[in-house]
């Protein structure tokens, strides 16, 4: 694991140096002991369950290490008060660290206050807060991904595998006619993501027909029920869909097979994310493509500024971007590829 390659020398050094008496840092006083409180936006999100089974295990091989870490794990199920009242919970349980997966990326205000009033730090993850916001305090981070790579990456593929494969213009038009799954309204990674894949499509010389668009909330069993009302009202008309995650993505392959239309008649689907589910969709031939978003990179990121920030060392090895940042690159995955990943989890992402 590279966590452990690269980073816990730093935190022997320090821990050992601890003992002798040379870390002065008051916050370094706190390296072998750390309780982490989490609380992210809803747990039927299966990208985030995911992220965070890795964040824990990555924890856990802290802990072989000698460093006592605890994590608790609080769902906000879709409610930002709800996310508010935990994060207070949390800091007075004695956590001296928030993960913050926020419900409403635009309010963030309440938690921010309460954990400065507190001086307790914040790494906040996969949705980010406004810039303004994450700078009103020296202590707050954010951990995600390239929302933009994502979108051109997904675009990409979907141009790859219409321009070599001419029966995808199922009508002959010399256009496809698409529709779009998208993830929810504000969100930093759907709009972003569905601009990004629409302009690389069309960089890449492919016409495009928009039919419809529909707002599912990254979620499997909405993205079926909008996939079935666009597919009754424009019948076999719909040549692709791009989906803003897997999941969505996956909504609409049960949509088809719901309606008992035959892959071949059926669009060609693309998704992000990688999820084991998506991932093995693609492997099926269900899904054409998806981009792998490294969920075990970004759940080192956020342990390598958790420790970083206990032990008040390491920080200077980080890569931040606008000061606070860490943004995690994708990977394009088709048939072709998706069993080095199935087979190796998101190992094989690292080489
Ligand atoms: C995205 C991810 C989605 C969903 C969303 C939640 O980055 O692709 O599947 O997890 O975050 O904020
Ligand atoms: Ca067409």
């Amino acid at each position: 694991m590279r966590l452990k390659k690269m980073f816990l020398p730093v935190l022997a050094l320090c821990m050992a140096a601890q003992f002798l008496g040379a870390c002065s840092d008051r916050s370094a006083v706190v390296s072998e002991k750390l309780h982490i409180g989490v609380t992210y936006y809803n747990q039927s999100d299966t990208f985030l369950n995911g992220l965070l089974e890795s964040f824990r295990e990555q924890l856990g091989e802290l802990e072989e290490d000698g460093m006592e870490v605890t994590v608790t794990i609080r769902d906000a199920a879709g409610s930002q008060r709800t996310q508010n009242d935990q994060v207070k919970e949390l800091i007075d349980a004695g956590c001296g660290l928030l993960c913050v997966n926020l419900v409403d990326r635009a309010d963030p205000s309440e938690i921010i206050d309460l954990a400065r009033d507190n001086d307790v730090p914040i790494i906040f993850f996969n949705r980010e807060p406004v810039a303004e916001d994450l700078m009103q305090w020296e202590r707050l981070y954010y951990v995600g991904a390239y929302a933009e790579q994502a979108g051109v990456m997904q675009g990409e593929l979907a141009a790859e595998a219409i321009l070599s494969d001419d029966s995808i213009d199922r009508n002959k038009d010399g256009k496809i006619q698409y529709v779009i799954l998208e993830g929810e309204a504000g969100h930093q990674d759907a709009i972003i993501r569905t601009e990004n894949a629409v302009d690389a499509l069309r960089n890449s010389g492919v016409e495009l027909e928009k039919l419809s668009y529909q707002i599912a909330n990254w979620n499997r069993a909405q993205a079926q029920n909008r996939m079935e009302q666009m597919a009754s009202q424009y019948h076999d008309e719909i040549e692709l869909v791009l989906a803003n995650n897997d999941d969505m993505a996956l909504g609409a392959i049960d949509a088809y097979k719901n309606l008992e239309v035959a892959r071949e008649e059926a669009p060609v689907i693309f998704g992000i994310d990688g999820t084991d589910v998506g991932l093995q969709a693609v492997l099926d031939l269900d899904m054409r493509g998806t981009v792998y978003n490294d969920k075990e990179g970004q759940a080192e990121a956020m342990v390598r500024l958790a420790v970083a920030i206990a032990t008040g060392e390491g920080m200077q090895e980080i890569d931040f971007e606008k000061e606070r940042c860490i943004y995690l690159s994708h990977w394009k995955i088709t048939r072709d590829t998706v069993e080095d990943y199935i087979k190796d989890g998101g190992e094989a992402a690292e080489e």
